[in-house]
């Protein structure tokens, strides 16, 4: 039988980090102290963050599109990432992305949160391709997607445990200053996920979406067609021969990757995890 692989990380203070992800940044990150208006963009990996960012760009920014040639996560920063300095010195009102549980989020009951949820299938899926994708962070190019499974379903990957994450979010889900959408719901109604953005920023930006030029070009450039071009602005280069950062933004697309028993467990595992929770709501349960 085949060994199987696992990904490397830089494990810190019982947190795993992608390898060469600065440590000193996360410290800082965590102790950054959120301000009124603040807006944080709060998912697990690969639940549909850089779509989210460039949605809440686009909205304050007229509904221009994100230019060629930039990144955006030097504009709506990786608060983690980057440390507490660099989001300070950002101009209000700041966009942050966070991939952060509830509890070490940082806190302002008056700074704003937008938590984008995903199905774990499809999660599990895009995160393996992340972690094969972006060798020099994880070392796992020859990795399978049966590897990759096991590590999903004990929470030894970046960020940790997937359930803890939503969990901690699915308790805030209706606290006022939280917005809780789905990669499923943006994917079925864009344009209802973006005016829910926007009502949830504020009047300011329900004004340019009833500018009809504004939402369409929100709409377009904000498709997974648009954003699938000029993937510098989003990521760093993966090598070639790896899918790219943008990469099938499908609904379903685990059907292809599971077999029957990787299914079941897995659905056995988010019923007993969201039993009792509004989480129970969210998706249907393969069998
Ligand atoms: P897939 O790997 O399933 O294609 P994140 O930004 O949190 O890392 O999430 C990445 C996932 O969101 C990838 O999923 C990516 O293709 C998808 N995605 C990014 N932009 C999208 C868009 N505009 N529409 C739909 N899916 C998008």
């Amino acid at each position: 039988m085949k060994e199987s692989i696992k990904p490397s990380y830089t494990l810190h203070k019982n947190f795993r980090l992608p390898m060469g992800f600065p440590a000193e940044k996360w410290d800082s990150g965590l102790t950054y102290k959120a301000q009124a208006r603040d807006t944080f963009i709060v998912t697990y990996p690969k639940c549909g963050t850089t779509w989210t960012q460039h949605i809440v760009w686009m909205l304050s920014h007229n509904g221009d599109p994100f230019p060629v040639g930039k990144n955006i996560n030097l504009e709506v920063p990786h608060l983690e990432e980057v440390g507490s300095n660099f989001v300070k010195n950002l101009s209000e009102p700041r966009f942050i992305k966070t991939h952060l549980i509830y509890d070490l989020t940082p806190y302002n009951p008056d700074s704003k949160y937008i938590y984008v949820a995903r199905n774990p299938f499809d999660c599990a899926v895009s995160f393996y391709y992340h972690t094969k994708g972006f060798i020099k962070h994880y070392d796992f190019a020859e990795g399978t997607f049966d590897d990759f499974f096991e590590c999903f379903m004990n929470g030894e990957v970046d960020w940790g445990d997937y359930f803890d994450h939503l969990l901690s979010w699915v308790e805030h889900k209706n606290d006022q200053n939280v917005l809780f959408l789905t990669y499923e719901s943006m994917k079925n109604n864009p344009k209802i996920n973006i005016i829910a953005i926007a009502k949830f920023l504020g009047d300011n930006y329900v004004e340019k979406i009833e500018n009809p030029q504004i939402i369409e070009s929100i709409l377009d450039h904000t498709s997974f067609t648009s954003m699938s071009k000029n993937q510098s602005r989003w990521s760093s280069q993966r090598p070639a021969n790896m899918t790219p950062f943008i990469r099938q933004g499908k609904v379903g697309d685990w059907k292809s990757h599971f077999s029957v028993a990787q299914t079941q467990r897995l659905s056995q595992k988010l019923r007993m995890r969201i039993a009792g929770t509004e989480a129970e709501n969210l998706w249907q349960i393969p069998e």
